[in-house]
């Protein structure tokens, strides 16, 4: 099977470290990227992050660093001893903030590739405004992105829904990692907007993550494996 455009991340939201190593055990051999957010980080640390990358797997880092850019620079360099490939950032910290952070990664480890999170999209046009930012979501969504593709970051987390104007403002090279996403007839739980893996690929998703749809999965092999199905159909027309 040749290597597809678009990669399938799995957001390991599970309580803990045994529970969450169990449960790879049952995702079969084709899974090859692992999402380890805040939640598993903040209970086991660096061990964990090394627990998942003995098993053989890819590692996103979703910590969403936002501080004084010699904090951030110096947590990168922290994390880069770490067998991570992926780790996210918010590009609100400012263009200071990301050019340092690029920086130490380059100087410490050249393959970690930094994602910049724009506007969380739990925030709407009144939270916006609540912090005195006038712009609409997909306006800050755009000006934060070029931004952080101007400090060198070469990624961005992002939702479908931002995926045609990201990749008309920025053309093919950014990564695009988009959440949000599930499988034709499967539950959206608390997502309001949900695209099917294909459709984000098709669109211009580098990698998608999901978690629910497969965590929660009767049989997560194949929920696994119908993704990776999806992910390789062609374009309908
Ligand atoms: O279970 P589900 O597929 O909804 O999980 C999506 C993952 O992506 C979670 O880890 C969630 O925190 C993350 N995420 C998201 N929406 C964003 C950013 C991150 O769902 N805008």
């Amino acid at each position: 099977m040749s290597k597809p455009s678009c990669q399938l991340i799995l957001a390991l939201d599970l309580p803990d470290q045994q529970q969450a190593l169990n449960f790879l055990d049952k995702t079969g051999g084709q899974l090859q990227w692992v999402k380890i957010g805040l939640q598993l980080f903040t209970k086991h640390g660096p061990d964990f992050v090394k627990a998942v990358a003995d098993k053989g797997y890819k590692i996103f880092l979703d910590l969403k660093l936002h501080d004084i850019p010699n904090t951030v620079a110096s947590s990168v360099k922290s994390l880069s001893q770490l067998p991570i490939e992926l780790l996210t950032l918010h590009t609100a910290g400012g263009s200071e903030m990301m050019r340092a952070a690029v920086q130490a990664a380059q100087e410490t480890a050249p393959n970690l590739k930094l994602l910049g999170v724009t506007v969380l999209t739990s925030m709407d046009e009144a939270g916006l405004q609540e912090l005195s930012i006038s712009q609409s979501p997909q306006e800050r969504v755009v000006h934060l992105a070029k931004l952080g593709v101007e400090a060198g970051l070469p990624g961005l987390v992002c939702s479908a829904l931002e995926l045609p104007v990201l990749r008309k403002e920025l053309g093919p090279s950014p990564l695009l990692v988009t959440p949000g996403i599930r499988p034709a007839g499967s539950a959206t739980d608390e997502q309001k907007r949900v695209t099917t893996p294909k459709d984000a690929a098709q669109q211009g998703a580098s990698f998608i993550v999901v978690g629910r749809p497969i965590l929660k999965a009767q049989d997560p092999q194949n929920a696994v494996e119908t993704i990776l199905t999806d992910l390789h159909l062609p374009a309908t027309i």
